[in-house]
């Protein structure tokens, strides 16, 4: 089985929203979180504002955004993924300016600098080494303007590795008749881990199991904090799920003046 990025989401796009008890319910809830927070970090929140989701995947949060009024380009290292996000886009009727790319080299992929850039639900941690890490910095700091304002959002790994989590609890849908859940497989060290994604359905009286693996990285917040610290971003804040209503801890960050 391939282990990639790339191959893990080009796997699952068709399927990607049934990890969802209701994905056009997920775009519209997280599209009027982040923008309420997006809007209180701006400086002039009133005025059209330019953003770049740099892991759009198949648009939950572009298109979530577009909707509310944000001027948004969407760019992802899945080809599968951008591609029905294209389509998704356009059923929903937003307009959303899509590329296929890399967060580890946007200064050179993607014209242009952007009022918001976004990273949402985990794809940072899809960078294992430091090295990366500090390269997706770079670039992202190079696609914001001066008033810029930077948003990851990643899983609560501070808390996940205390507990050495071994996976999730299975999420029931559909009746019972569709169940989705992961499997992690830590590495000695507790620094990266293997999921295993499986999505079981009832089709047609079968059950069917799809089961696809990558690996992560459990990224503490400090680290992230200090990685974006080095690269010039500053007043870098995390709000954590009570506060911003957002089902992940979230980071934000300003570009140096
Ligand atoms: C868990 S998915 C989230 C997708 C979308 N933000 C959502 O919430 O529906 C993570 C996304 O990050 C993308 N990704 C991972 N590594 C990337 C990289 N180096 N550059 C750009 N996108 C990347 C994956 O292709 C995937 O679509």
């Amino acid at each position: 089985m391939k282990e990639s990025v790339i191959a893990f989401y080009d796997d699952l796009a068709d399927d990607y929203h049934l990890i969802f008890h209701d994905w056009n319910r997920a775009i519209s809830n997280q599209g009027e979180v982040l923008s309420r927070l997006i809007r209180s970090k701006l400086a002039d929140p009133h005025k059209e504002v330019t953003l770049l989701d740099c892991s759009c995947g198949i648009g939950t949060q572009a298109i979530g955004l577009a909707n509310n009024g944000f001027r948004v380009t969407a760019t992802d290292i899945s080809p599968a993924a951008v591609d029905r996000a294209k389509k998704e886009a356009e059923a929903f009727g937003v307009a959303i300016h899509f590329g296929v790319a890399d967060f580890r080299s946007l200064e050179k992929d993607i014209s242009g600098e952007f009022d918001v850039v976004l990273s949402a639900d985990n794809a940072i941690p899809h960078l294992l080494t430091d090295e990366d890490l500090y390269l997706a910095a770079r670039n992202l700091y190079s696609k914001m303007n001066n008033e810029g304002v930077l948003l990851l959002t990643m899983r609560n790994y501070d808390e996940l590795v205390k507990d050495k989590q071994s996976g999730t609890v299975p999420s029931v849908f559909n009746e019972g008749r569709r169940i989705v859940f992961q499997v992690w497989d830590w590495a000695e060290d507790f620094v990266t881990y293997t999921t295993n994604h499986f999505m079981m359905q009832e089709i047609n009286g079968e059950w069917i199991t799809k089961h696809v693996k990558t690996k992560y990285r459990a990224l503490m917040r400090d680290e992230l904090s200090q990685v974006l610290s080095a690269v010039g971003f500053v007043d870098i804040e995390w709000h954590m799920p009570p506060e911003s209503g957002y089902y992940q801890p979230i980071v934000t960050a300003r570009k140096k003046r």
